[in-house]
């Protein structure tokens, strides 16, 4: 649809927090708002429709978006005919609160209904009143809706919504809901039109990956669609996020070391490494079961990069279990650790625990895991240097190196590499791969100057040409980059 010439085109903008999943609903809000008729606005100007994807896991979380709202009174009362617009987690918890706490807002949406967006922007507009729509239940897999992709390179592709585990301490099951399947067919189907455009790589989305098929009841159901995207043509590099190691079976470990297009790489949440607190937090694995998966998956592919999840100061964590987390963090040698301070979220069973850690001690010990777990990080970075990596180039993610002219990207193992740009070689763009001996390491990146090949990809191609209107099946999206975190 395009604004008739007496009609001023309206601008949007989407600010996005929280996990892959907003992401992922992101591209979607954006993708239905341009199939509206609305445009990206401009960098610097304020937009007509400014939505707030948001997130709910911690508490800062809640607090950083009502101080953005509340910012946004004057900005409003100099733009006439400004919306703004809040979804996402804080919007399924907080409901109508939201306008009481911020009057300024004209639309509340939930997570299950992403799709009511622009015609809840329209209603509010017309009847002059703020409107709120929350359900309890998902209407449609968000991946129906059209997207809007940056990148023509990686995107995500959702293989279930919701979770059925009831960590004590997560507050994302009462505001996503239970875990629903989508088909594999329906997904096997997206990932072929997505490679058709041009896509390199694919992330798998889902809160538990793992449980995938429990509503279908096939219990292998993770690992046959891991296999099955290794039979589409064209596809580079697969990865997944999160699973869950109770639900981290054998067959998965095998497809993913026997699928040449899965990336030797896993984010494996290991929350605590105390048995008792594993036990509190209704984490039905326990420190022993963890790091024999980690001695399996490194058995099955040697060079595998493993991340993590910790959370620090869950209630009743005393010193000796804290150390045990250490331990775990010791031994297993994280290519990556997101720490996180616990955080006590309304109506979970962890908030109203006895034992709540003070605030001191949890930060204390945050800064002790985060010292550790960086110095071990960098270890393993500078162990690659000399090795050779393949990098597909990101749009936009790290920095380009202007003083050394480095452009970035991903490893397979999802490391972060800067790669110089040699003039005798082409010059690399979003989604072309460049292969380059590692020469230095730093703690959250590798440098890589030692150009062997640069090759250019269709992804590559379709990055020098304008963006393309929003689709039913998308186009491109940035990086997946691993999740970022702090406390
Ligand atoms: N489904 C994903 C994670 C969802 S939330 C999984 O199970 O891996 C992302 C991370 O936030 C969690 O892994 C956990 O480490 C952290 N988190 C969740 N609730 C939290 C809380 N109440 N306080 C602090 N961190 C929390
Ligand atoms: Fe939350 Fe646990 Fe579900 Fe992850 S597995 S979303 S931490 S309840
Ligand atoms: Fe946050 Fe919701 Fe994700 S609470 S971490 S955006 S599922």
């Amino acid at each position: 649809m395009t604004a008739s010439p007496l009609e001023a085109v309206r601008t949007y903008e989407v600010r996005t927090y929280g996990c892959q999943m907003n992401v992922h609903d992101s591209e979607r809000l954006s993708g239905m708002l341009e199939q509206a008729g609305y445009l990206p606005v401009a960098e610097g100007d304020n937009p007509d429709v400014l939505v707030f994807n948001t997130c709910a896991v911690r508490e800062n979380a809640d607090n950083k978006l009502y101080g953005n709202l509340s910012h946004l009174v004057p900005v409003k009362a100099r733009h006439p005919g400004m919306q703004i617009a809040v979804g996402g987690c804080l919007a399924q918890k907080d409901q109508a609160e939201i306008l009481r706490r911020a009057p300024n807002v004209d639309v509340v949406f939930g997570t299950h209904n992403l799709g009511s967006l622009p015609v809840l922007l329209e209603r509010a507009r017309i009847e002059h009143e703020a409107q709120v729509e929350i359900r309890d239940s998902l209407v449609d897999f968000p991946s129906v809706l059209p997207a809007k992709r940056e990148a023509a390179y990686a995107a995500w592709v959702s293989v279930s919504v919701g979770c059925n585990n009831s960590c004590t301490y997560c507050i994302v099951p009462s505001l996503r809901g239970g875990e629903r399947d989508r088909r594999p067919g329906d997904i096997l189907a997206e990932v072929g039109m997505l490679v058709q455009q041009g896509v390199l790589e694919i992330t798998l989305l889902g809160q538990n990956v793992n449980a995938y098929g429990v509503e279908f009841g096939d219990r292998q159901a993770f690992s046959r669609l891991l296999r099955a995207c290794g039979t589409v043509e064209g596809l580079e590099r697969v990865r997944f996020t999160s699973p869950h190691p109770h639900d981290f079976t054998d067959d998965v470990i095998a497809a993913m070391a026997e699928t040449d297009n899965v990336m030797p790489q896993l984010h494996m949440p290991l929350q605590s490494g105390s048995d008792a607190i594993l036990r509190a937090m209704r984490r039905s694995y326990r420190q022993d079961r963890y790091l024999g998966l980690l001695d399996k998956v490194r058995a099955a592919i040697p060079d595998a990069a493993i991340t993590t999840d910790i959370i620090v100061g869950f209630p009743g964590e005393t010193e000796e279990d804290f150390e045990q987390t250490m331990h775990v963090v010791r031994e297993a040698r994280f290519a990556g650790a997101y720490t996180f301070i616990y955080s006590p979220r309304p109506g979970t069973p962890a908030a109203t625990m006895p034992d709540q850690v003070p605030y001191d001690v949890k930060h204390a010990r945050y800064r002790r895991l985060v010292d550790v777990a960086n110095a071990i990080v960098w270890e393993e970075n500078t162990a690659r240097i000399g090795s050779t990596v393949e990098v597909l180039v990101a749009l936009g993610e790290g920095r380009k190196d202007a003083a050394r002219d480095r452009v970035s990207g991903r490893g397979p193992d999802n490391r972060l590499v800067h790669v110089a740009i040699d003039p005798s070689h082409p010059l690399p763009r979003p989604g072309d791969v460049v292969t380059a001996e590692i020469t230095q390491a730093a703690p959250y990146h590798l440098i890589a100057d030692r150009v062997l090949h640069v090759r250019r990809t269709r992804a590559g191609d379709a990055s020098e040409v304008p963006a393309a209107p929003a689709t039913g099946s998308g186009v491109s999206l940035g990086m997946p980059a691993i999740r970022v975190g702090s406390a």
